[in-house]
């Protein structure tokens, strides 16, 4: 995985542009409300959505490839980034909330259970989580070999899982959640492509 990503980052830079998701400005919305001072970022990539969040809040990245780190260092000098697995506890301390953008479908079943497990181990009671992935309305969903229950390898070498709502929920199960969301995001790069797909949200509270 770590190879994919760095060879993408090290080939295309900036795959996704530098226009943050809609969804980190929604969620900053939310986190402001709630009184947040402190956000970590698991898969925080060249950091296109911690961006969003650095100039409000006390803000971590955690991410596995050195190449996005690179431009993160450049594109966002405020957070502090982490080199290593988001699917570990990286921080020896807990955050106000978590916000985590398309990285929970990149894996299977146990490796999901990791990223959830590290991220509420990193946030401190009532935290908040806000974690968006691809839904099963994408037209990818149901594409290529199944590898597991919702999970497809939709391009050669390259595999998702597509999150039902009822799904969704069942992983964050033994959390309070506030809600769940379907959302059509573009993606733009900065060489003027754009793509559009179909992503699940969820806003929980840590018990
Ligand atoms: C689809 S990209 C999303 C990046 C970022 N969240 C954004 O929207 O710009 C997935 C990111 O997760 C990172 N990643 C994959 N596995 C990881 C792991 N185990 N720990 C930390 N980061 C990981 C990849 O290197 C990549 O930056």
């Amino acid at each position: 995985m770590s190879e994919y990503w760095s060879d993408r980052f090290a080939r295309e830079g900036m795959i996704w542009g530098d226009q943050p998701s809609p969804t980190a400005l929604r969620a900053r919305e939310w986190f402001v409300e709630q009184g947040v001072q402190s956000v970590l970022v698991p898969g925080a990539g060249y950091g296109r959505n911690t961006k969003v969040f650095s100039s409000d809040f006390v803000t971590y990245g955690i991410e596995l490839s050195g190449a996005a780190l690179e431009l993160a260092a450049e594109w966002d000098s405020k957070t502090q980034f982490t080199e290593g697995s988001a699917l570990e506890r990286q921080l020896d301390f807990r955050v106000d909330a978590v916000y985590c953008y398309d990285v929970l479908h990149l894996f299977l079943a146990e490796e999901r259970r990791s990223l959830i497990t590290a991220s509420l181990e990193q946030l401190r009671p009532g935290g908040l989580l806000y974690f968006t992935s691809f839904s099963d309305e994408d037209p990818n969903n149901g594409c290529g070999r199944q590898l597991e229950q919702g999970t497809y390898e939709y391009k050669e070498g390259k595999y998702a899982h597509f999150f039902s709502d009822a799904d969704l929920r069942t992983h964050f199960a033994g959390t309070e959640i506030i809600g769940t969301e379907v959302w059509e995001e573009t993606l733009h790069s900065l060489q003027g492509e754009s793509h559009k797909y179909i992503l699940r949200e969820i806003r929980a509270r840590k018990k």
